[in-house]
């Protein structure tokens, strides 16, 4: 199965993220901390640039802590970047978020030099409701339909503090395969891009090899190393049948059982997880470039071999 949607407002959007730039000292990414790499825009990358970057990991109570120190460690290696975890619950997070952003351009910040920064994420990461934390009031919707921010606004965040809200934005191919699959199970994809019972059943093979604790105690199962002779859909059916998610004469509603999944992972009901790490999803990527090469260079050769043809003709 591939995941595509169609991104919308996206060319308004990206247009507006470069207009904005040039007058920008720090983007401040929001990615989701259950998956850092998946939800990171790679648009975005080859619009800043070489900006200084804070990476926020939002949602950091719905993910694995151990994970989420990794991926951390991971950005904040790199240069002119720093990354800092994040959640709702936190209720004063604008002294982190200026305080990194003073370490990654010391030279903003007062009224003489404002800091201006640009905060940018895909849809549904929490950005609306971070911002709404940040001015202390109800400035901006939230919910969870994608791409509800639609307007570039400016919020004083302190004297001289400036951060500008852009719409989140998804973007238009995603080479990774995996990184669909985790964008939908995240709930950052309108649902009519993807089949729900594919998603969940994607979700599932990861969780019982990664985080089954949490599976076995939401679903009631077994250890689940005793029923791994049941392939995806058996252990989705059996997760259905437990949840009552039935269709009469004993069949499971597949459909419902994964709404169920998807529903109950949103809300962290299956426990803390993080669906990769800074090296799978580096393989991934690099998996996939491989595989974008090799389709390139089948494709060169079958235009070279019907060019050869038609002159023989
Ligand atoms: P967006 O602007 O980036 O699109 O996201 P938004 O703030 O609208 O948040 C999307 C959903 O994520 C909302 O839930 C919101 O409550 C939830 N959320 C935001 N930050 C956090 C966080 O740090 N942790 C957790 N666990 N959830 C968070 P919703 O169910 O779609 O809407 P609502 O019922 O809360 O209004």
């Amino acid at each position: 199965m591939s995941i595509q949607w169609f991104p919308g407002h996206m060319h308004l959007t990206r247009q507006a993220i470069t207009d904005r730039l040039e007058e920008t000292d720090v983007v401040i990414e929001l990615l989701d901390a259950r998956l850092p790499g998946s939800s990171a825009n790679p648009l975005l990358a080859d619009l800043i640039g070489g900006k200084p970057s804070l990476k926020v990991l939002n949602k950091q109570d719905l993910a694995d802590p151990a994970r989420t120190t990794l991926w951390l460690d991971h950005y904040n290696a790199r240069p002119g970047t720093r990354a800092l975890a994040l959640d709702a619950s936190e209720t004063a997070p604008t002294q982190r978020l200026l305080q990194a952003c003073h370490e990654l351009a010391p030279t903003r910040g007062g009224l003489v030099r404002p800091m201006r920064v640009l905060a940018c994420g895909i849809p549904n990461v929490g950005k609306s409701t971070l911002i709404n934390t940040l001015v202390g009031k109800k400035a901006t919707h939230t919910g969870d339909e994608a791409g509800i921010t639609r307007q570039e606004k400016r919020i004083v965040l302190a004297d001289g503090f400036y951060l500008y809200d852009t719409p989140g934005m998804l973007w238009p191919r995603i080479a990774v395969p995996q990184t669909g699959y985790r964008l939908a199970a995240s709930g950052a994809v309108g649902r009519n891009a993807y089949d729900e019972q594919d998603v969940a059943m994607d979700l599932l093979a990861y969780l019982r090899v990664q985080y089954p604790a949490g599976l076995q105690a939401r679903y009631r199962l077994d250890d689940l190393a005793t029923l791994a002779h049941l392939d995806d859909e058996q252990l989705l059916t059996l997760i259905g049948s437990q949840r009552g998610a039935l269709l009469g004469k004993g069949r499971v509603n597949l459909q419902k059982a994964a709404e169920i999944v998807l529903t109950e992972f949103r809300a962290g009901q299956l426990g803390r997880v993080t669906l990769e790490t800074p090296e799978t999803f580096a393989a991934w990527t690099e998996a996939a470039r491989l595989a974008d090469e090799k389709k390139a260079a089948d494709k060169k050769a079958r235009e070279a071999a019907r060019k050869a043809g038609s002159r023989s003709r």
